[in-house]
């Protein structure tokens, strides 16, 4: 705990860093934190600091913010493989840390992250941001009073859409591996991690050791290493399965979800949104609730402020993990025939024409998704065309 306000310092402020910009901001409003500083390589605009910017030291690396800045709390938001470097350097600093997902590029050097936290006594806190929702507890407590029966399996399902040009603005974009070095950036490890941890979460099984075995089944439409149109199965030890099929190539991006499938009913969950539905059998329409979410920057500053419990602690990302290793050590994707794959440039759902160019979209990938997290098989277990 800390005697003053934490201060916060922000590394990686571009790209998604910037929703943490502004959630810093939030708390210097509300006089519960300092935003110290932020880092980044690129110029930082005067603009993204709001009215706050004559109090915040600017620097170009994370690392001498970390050296300089006498930060309490510093959010890395910057690429997977400087996670574990950054990371150690602010908790030898004495600096606890938020560390944005997916927490390192291997099962190894994870290992590593937790043991530094506990050696540094300092928190780590993994930034999957759904995991700070009252609704995992919620749909727990609904399986636990046996609201669907048993829990025949849990789901996974995301269905998504990402231009070509996505995975070329980067260069560990939709890599395996980048100078010899491990990023892992496909469909189930990067844009829709947060399906599989938060199933995992819903499932009970945070833990590396709560995960027995991962059957993948990965392919690619897309000119990638990586996986874009993905389906596996999690066995979980003590506990029902998860499947999960994760995509980005679908012809409109829909809300991704988690499920609960029991013997007599079956929960939607709806992760990025909080909201829970029970659909109970017969029942015209499901039982709907909307659950409240705690921000992962808010709950690590009441952390070193007051001694709050951590939310997403790194060793309760631990079977995330082992599903990202299983993935890395996997054979590439397998490429899908041209004949299944369209060039479409616009959403289906909302009809908008993407302003960075065409997508690619594999035939029927909505339908067989839903198969997956419904039946518990992967699309080549399900005998999709063009899986094999
Ligand atoms: N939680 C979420 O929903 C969510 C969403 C998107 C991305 N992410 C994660 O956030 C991280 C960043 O992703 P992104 O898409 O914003 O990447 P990005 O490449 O768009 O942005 C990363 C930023 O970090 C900066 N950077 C690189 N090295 C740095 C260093 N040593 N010190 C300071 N800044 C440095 C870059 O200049 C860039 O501005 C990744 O781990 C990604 O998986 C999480």
């Amino acid at each position: 705990m800390t005697t003053r306000l934490p201060r916060v310092g922000i590394a990686g402020i571009h790209g998604h860093g910037a929703s943490h910009v502004r959630t810093a901001l939030e708390l210097v409003r509300d006089g519960r934190a300092e935003l110290a500083a932020v880092a980044d390589p690129r110029p930082t605009e005067a603009d993204l600091l709001g009215g706050a910017a004559a109090g915040v030291a600017v620097f170009t690396g994370a690392e001498a913010m970390i050296a300089e800045a006498d930060l309490d709390i510093v959010v890395l938001s910057t690429p997977m493989h400087t996670h574990l470097p950054l990371s150690r350097a602010a908790l030898d600093a004495g600096v606890h840390v938020l560390l944005e997902k997916p927490p390192t590029p291997t099962l190894a050097d994870f290992r590593e992250l937790v043991a530094a936290g506990l050696a540094a006594d300092r928190a780590v806190q993994i930034g999957f941001q759904s995991l700070g929702s009252a609704g995992i507890a919620a749909v727990r407590d609904l399986v636990a009073a046996g609201a669907v029966g048993e829990v025949r399996h849990y789901g996974a399902l995301g269905t998504w859409l990402r231009s070509e040009a996505y995975w070329t603005r980067a260069a560990w974009a939709g890599r395996r591996t980048l100078d010899g070095l491990p990023v892992v950036d496909g469909a189930v490890t990067n844009p829709l991690a947060h399906a599989t941890a938060t199933a995992l979460a819903i499932a009970g099984a945070t833990g590396e050791s709560d995960v027995s075995a991962v059957r993948l089944d990965l392919y690619r439409a897309n000119d990638i290493e990586a996986d874009d149109t993905s389906s596996l199965v999690v066995e979980l030890v003590d506990r029902p399965p998860v499947a999960a099929a994760l995509s980005l190539t679908a012809p409109r991006r829909s809300e991704p979800a988690v499920t609960v499938e029991g013997t007599a009913g079956r929960i939607v969950y709806w992760y990025t949104l909080d909201l829970v539905q029970l659909f109970e059998p017969g029942a015209a329409i499901p039982i709907t609730s909307v659950h409240a979410r705690t921000g992962l920057l808010a709950n690590l500053v009441d952390h070193v402020a007051a001694g709050a419990p951590l939310l997403v602690p790194a060793a309760s990302t631990g079977g995330f993990m082992r599903v990202l290793e299983a993935v890395r050590m996997a054979p590439a994707p397998t490429p899908i025939a041209a004949e299944y794959v369209a060039r479409v440039d616009s959403d289906a759902g909302t009809g908008a024409v993407a302003p960075d160019g065409p997508h690619r979209v594999v035939d029927g990938i909505e339908a067989w998704s839903e198969r997956v997290v419904r039946e518990g098989r992967t699309f080549a277990e399900l005998g999709a065309p063009w899986a094999r």
